[in-house]
């Protein structure tokens, strides 16, 4: 365990990419499959961009299977991880809120495990669509997979008590508590995460928050990009329960606790 203390507000996952991979595992690269999945049945060209890449697994994959990838994202520490074990793709520090990686560079952007949720604001939300405009090629594709804000409204259960989680990593057990309220004047979902290991080290604290969007005004910011919406449903997808598998197409509702969104960059760029 690191040596921060309790109340840090520095990200233990993100700044320990290995831990984050312990902890979410994809093995069978779900997550990477279910986009390709998505590139291909709408035609999506070779070059795609994975913001908010983390350690680099899904871009490793895409790249793999003979995609052209860059993977971009904000920490330096999961720039590295991803350099040094997935290797493949471009890696660029980069940020979500604003970001110039070439007009037009790609056909495709991928935007996984809510990272896109990272946008708080409505200012940091119009920065990333209209960097992903800027980005797309004519006709590009933006694949993106998140929380579902909707799916609080008139339910608690994810509220309600503190969710305990343990694993065992390099040799150390690790318990985390993680507690989320809602912000509804921020309409965001905060998380607080206690880490506490059993190798001596002083627990930490790790909070972190992700902007509730809804459908609707999904739908809304994505018109007034240039983007028109082809797939907006709770799944199946990669982490939905059950978990999306090749054959199953998109459903029609959104309900449940994930988003899934494909969107086409079409017409002119409006910020042209
Ligand atoms: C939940 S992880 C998702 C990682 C990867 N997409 C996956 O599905 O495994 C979120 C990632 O977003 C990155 N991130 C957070 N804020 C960001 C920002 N403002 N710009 C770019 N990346 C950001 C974090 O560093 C982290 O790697």
């Amino acid at each position: 365990m690191t040596s921060a203390t309790t109340g840090s507000t520095r990200n233990l996952l993100t700044d320990s990419p290995e831990l984050y991979e312990a902890r979410f595992p994809d093995p069978g690269r779900l997550s990477a499959r279910w986009a390709e999945d998505c590139l291909r049945r709408h035609g999506a060209g070779p070059r795609v961009l994975d913001i908010g890449c983390g350690t680099g697994r899904d871009a490793a994959h895409l790249h793999g299977i003979g995609r052209t990838v860059t993977g971009a994202d904000i920490s330096p520490a999961m720039l590295d991880h991803a350099r040094t074990h997935h290797p493949g793709p471009a890696y660029v520090r980069a940020d979500l809120h604003g970001f110039d990686l070439g007009r037009a560079a790609f056909d495709a952007i991928s935007c996984l495990d809510s990272a896109m949720l990272y946008c708080h604001t409505n200012d940091q939300l119009d920065g990333f669509l209209s960097s992903c405009r800027h980005a797309l090629a004519p006709g590009g594709l933006l694949v993106t997979e998140m929380r579902n804000g909707a799916y609080f409204l008139g339910r608690t259960d994810l509220l309600d008590s503190p969710t305990v989680n343990e694993f065992t990593w390099r040799g150390a057990t690790y318990r985390s508590t993680t507690t989320l309220t809602v912000d509804r004047t921020a309409q965001l979902l905060r998380r607080s995460r206690v880490w506490i290991a059993d190798d001596g080290a002083e627990p930490v604290e790790q909070r972190s928050a992700w902007r509730l969007l809804f459908p609707q005004e999904l739908r809304h910011l994505l018109a007034a990009h240039g983007f028109e919406v082809l797939e907006l449903h709770d799944g199946p997808g990669p982490r939905t329960e059950p978990p999306w598998q090749e054959g199953l197409l998109p459903g029609r509702t959104t309900d449940a606790d994930r988003l899934h969104l494909v969107a086409r960059a079409t017409g002119p760029d409006p910020a042209s």
